[in-house]
This record gives C-alpha cells, sequence and structure tokens, in this order.
C-alpha cells in the first residue's frame, strides 16, 4: 500500500551510491538522505569520501571502491551488506577521460573507460543481486547511463558505446530478474554541469554542444535526483527495463 503521495519516500530503506563523493552521486546521495533514507556512498579516495560522508551526515557513511577492480567489487558489497540489507543500488560512478576522435583513442584508454563504466556497473549490480536472493529481498538498481547510450555524438566514441552498453545491461537484467522483484532502471542525462564536464562545457567544444539543447542551457546535478528517488521508492514498483531521460530535450534533435 503506498503512502499518500505515491510512495516519495526511503524511510527504513538502504542505498548504496558508487561514485557518490562528488557531482551527480553526491547530489543522489543527499536527495536520498533528504527522502528518509540511508546512504552508503562509495568512491576511489578515501579522504574525499569520508569529507562527503560527514557533509551528508550521521545517515551516510563511505566505503572506499575502485569498481573497475572486480575484486575490490566483491568486498564493497559484502561489507555494505554486513552492515544491513542493501535496497538501492545506483550505479553512479563513470569516468569520462578523454575528448578524442576513435582513430587517436588507445586500447589502454578503451579499457580504463568499458572496465568502469560498464564492467563496474554489471558486477556491482551482480554481486548485490547474488546477496538478495540469499536473503529473497527486493531491491531498485538504477544505472546512471547518459543520452551518449541513444545517440552518440564527435570525439566520444568509447563512452558513448559504454552507455549504450550500460543501457542494455539494464534491459537484460531487468528482465532476467522481474521474477525476484528486483528492479533495474537507467538514466540518461545530458549535458550536466560537474567535475567531469566544466573544462569541456567550458572549452571551444561548449558552444556546439550547447547548441544541440532545445533549452537552451545546461542540466545541473540536482535535476538528475528526482527521476533516482521515484525510481528507488515504492512510487515505481511496476517500472522496470526504463530508461529515463533528463537532457532539456537533446535527444529530440
Ligand atoms: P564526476 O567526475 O563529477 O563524478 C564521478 C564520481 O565517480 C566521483 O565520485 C568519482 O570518484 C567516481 N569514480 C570515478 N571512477 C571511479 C572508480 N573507478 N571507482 C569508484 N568511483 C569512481 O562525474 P559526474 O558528472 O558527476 O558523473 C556521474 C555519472 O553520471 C557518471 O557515470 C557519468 O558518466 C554520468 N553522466 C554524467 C553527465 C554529465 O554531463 N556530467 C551526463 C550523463 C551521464
Amino acid at each position: 500500500m503506498k503512502n499518500e503521495n505515491g510512495g516519495f519516500t526511503l524511510e527504513g530503506k538502504t542505498a548504496l551510491v558508487t561514485g557518490g563523493s562528488r557531482g551527480i552521486g553526491y547530489a543522489i546521495a543527499a536527495g536520498i538522505v533528504d527522502a528518509g533514507g540511508r546512504v552508503i556512498i562509495s568512491a576511489r579516495n578515501p579522504e574525499t569520501l569520508e569529507a562527503a560522508a560527514q557533509k551528508l551526515g550521521t545517515n551516510a557513511i563511505g566505503l572506499s571502491c575502485d569498481v573497475g577492480d572486480p575484486e575490490a567489487i566483491t568486498t564493497l558489497i559484502e561489507t555494505a551488506w554486513g552492515l544491513g540489507p542493501v535496497d538501492i543500488l545506483v550505479n553512479n560512478a563513470g569516468i569520462s577521460p578523454f575528448y578524442n576522435r576513435a582513430e587517436h583513442v588507445t586500447v589502454e584508454e578503451f579499457d580504463s573507460v568499458t572496465n568502469v563504466n560498464l564492467r563496474g556497473a554489471y558486477f556491482c549490480s551482480v554481486e548485490l543481486a547474488r546477496q538478495l536472493f540469499d536473503a529473497n529481498r527486493p531491491a531498485s538498481i538504477i544505472n546512471i547511463a547518459s543520452v551518449l547510450g541513444l545517440q552518440p555524438d564527435l570525439r566520444q566514441s568509447v563512452y558513448a558505446m559504454s552507455k549504450a552498453g550500460l543501457i542494455q545491461i539494464t534491459k537484460a537484467l531487468a528482465l532476467e530478474w522481474a521474477d525476484r522483484d528486483i528492479r533495474v532502471n537507467c538514466l540518461a542525462p545530458g549535458w550536466i554541469t560537474s567535475d567531469m564536464t566544466d573544462s569541456l562545457l567550458e572549452s571551444r567544444h561548449g558552444e556546439r554542444l550547447l547548441g544541440n539543447i532545445p533549452m537552451g542551457r545546461y542540466g545541473s546535478a540536482s535535476e538528475v535526483v528526482g527521476a533516482v528517488l521515484y525510481l528507488a521508492s515504492e512510487a515505481s514498483t511496476y517500472v522496470t527495463g526504463a530508461v529515463i531521460t533528463i537532457d532539456g530535450g537533446r535527444t529530440l534533435r
């Protein structure tokens, strides 16, 4: 039975947000705490992670993990589960470390992006699912993909491919785990100002990127949070395998 606001509360729920120390992940973690949930944030650097967890307050803790390392993922999920059941996983950790045409991309660069954006999200989901199956518990998994996973753009072939793969991971796992009541959905944000994108958006390429957005502006991390709360909460109990674009109309062009 949903509450009067349609189920938009996370009281009693625990979420794990990868890449939760800054940017979109931090905004999501703050939104989860505001909605009454507990949050475990994860990122690589223990110091910035701890500072972010403290800023989020007593309902937040940090567990460091490089999601590019499968063994570290196993440890992360085991440690997080050891603190109590995890109801929500937000696969937010992601990188876009270069802006190059395909002919300049190296094998190392290719692997660095796919290991984090694709393999990391996949195995965080799988490791959590194993715990959920054992405990016979439902959950909501939310993947942070990108509009570039729906429509590519110049100089972002590997990133776009990784996000397209993440969208397909979303649908494949949603299908496999629907009978376990584990919902898997994803968001496809457009250009959001953050540490990841600021230098690109302010560069000579920014004008073209901005020109492709019908709403005529970039988004902010806080504009991604509402969709996460919807997908994480009981407001969306019949939603799985969905892709929600948050892009100021970018994919309409
Ligand atoms: P950001 O660079 O500000 O934050 C990324 C977070 O991921 C940081 O907390 C970082 O510590 C963490 N992280 C990076 N590599 C990691 C690893 N190997 N292991 C664990 N944590 C790691 O980036 P932003 O903009 O907040 O992006 C967050 C997510 O949203 C990413 O998946 C990104 O691809 C996606 N996204 C961002 C858009 C944008 O315009 N900013 C648009 C569409 C999607």
